[in-house]
């Protein structure tokens, strides 16, 4: 006769040893287990000026400068690309006095305008450059939290041309050389916003989740060809766009960030389980596994709008305040 006590204790037995390894391997992945060295994309820190290069696109400031700083450290040369030219050559000299022998170079676009002639120009600059890393860093958000029905034409257009067509864009560019050489790193600032989604900033969730789904497209599509591509998912960060000024267990500052990232190249860390998806900072991780395995999707969003009417309020008064003042 089957003794439905043992049968049932076994099936426990065997789920929660199941879900022990697997907390234990979810452990690891966050805190303990490297990720791939940048060496294999030709990162050279012995004979700096040698190694290949690594193109950041917003690279003056926040998390993309941070880019620029740790991939020439890390023995790449660099080019920068952002808006403002002065800000781009004083960055240059940066990196080249902390790291001499490194080289730099330096593209002013604003991504809100490009077009043909600019991307072509950018192209122009980097085609005798040996380009293994691209970072798709530039991104604009709202201005404040705003609702959808209410929000500025030319902040919606400028938002999708920056986050979703300019990552395009500059994948198109730089991606077939990566193909070519045969070994290539391409990584997606995404956002937790494109995950959660967030209301009141509809069209920057949107470009945040559209990033998901084209960087997992693109890692299958390039992954034969042993170009690696990573949506990097990223709660908040110390910078101007955040506008959090102060760090803290989840508001790392850009340094630790990209120290993260770069520490754990090819892991998922707390987005186990989503292909070319790397939620880096350990903090970050472990708020992204949980909300993603406990939290109902509708729970999270009605908390995003309730937040997001009350930075609303806030960012108006001060708006109004500041109008007074002048
Ligand atoms: N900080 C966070 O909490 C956070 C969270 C999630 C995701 N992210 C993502 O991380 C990325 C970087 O954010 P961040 O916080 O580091 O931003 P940030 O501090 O505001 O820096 C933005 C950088 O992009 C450049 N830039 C801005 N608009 C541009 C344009 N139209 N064309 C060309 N360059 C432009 C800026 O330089 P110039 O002004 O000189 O052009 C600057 O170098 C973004 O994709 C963002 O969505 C950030």
């Amino acid at each position: 006769m089957v003794r439905w006590e043992c049968v049932l204790g076994t099936i426990g037995l065997i789920v929660a040893v199941a879900w022990a390894l697997y907390l234990l391997y979810l452990f690891l992945e966050i805190h303990v287990l490297p990720g791939r060295p940048l060496t294999v994309y030709g990162a050279n820190a012995k004979l700096r000026g040698a190694g290949s290069w690594a193109l950041v696109t917003g690279a003056t400031d926040g998390i993309g400068r941070e880019f620029a700083m740790q991939l020439a450290a890390k023995g790449f040369n660099i080019v920068s690309v952002s808006r403002t030219a002065e800000k781009l050559a004083a960055l240059g000299r940066e990196i080249e006095k902390q790291y001499p022998g490194t080289k730099t170079c330096y593209y002013a676009m604003d991504f809100t305008h490009a077009g043909t002639t600019e991307y072509e120009g950018l192209a122009q600059l980097i085609s005798h450059l040996d380009v293994a890393v691209l970072v798709n860093n530039v991104g604009v958000s709202h201005t404040m939290p705003v609702p959808f029905l209410e929000m500025d034409e030319a902040e919606m257009e400028a938002i999708c041309e920056v986050n979703v067509l300019g990552t395009q864009r500059m994948t198109r560019l730089v991606a077939p050389r990566l193909v070519r050489r045969g070994r290539g790193l391409i990584l997606n600032l995404g956002s937790f916003s494109g995950q959660w989604a967030t209301p009141l900033m509809a069209t920057y969730a949107g470009s945040k989740g559209f990033l998901i789904a084209f960087t997992q497209a693109l890692g299958e599509e390039l992954r034969r060809a042993k170009v690696d591509v990573q949506l990097l998912n990223t709660y908040f960060v110390v910078s101007n766009m955040s506008k959090v000024r102060r760090a803290s267990l989840l508001v790392p500052t850009p340094s630790t960030y990209v120290a993260a990232v770069l520490s754990r190249l090819g892991r998922a860390s707390g987005a186990l389980g989503r292909p070319f998806t790397l939620t880096p900072v350990p903090a970050h991780a472990w708020l992204d596994w949980v909300t993603a395995h406990f939290v109902p999707g509708w729970l999270l969003l009605r908390k995003a709008y309730d937040v997001n009417v009350s930075v609303r309020r806030r960012a108006l008064r001060k708006a109004e305040r500041l109008a007074k003042a002048q």
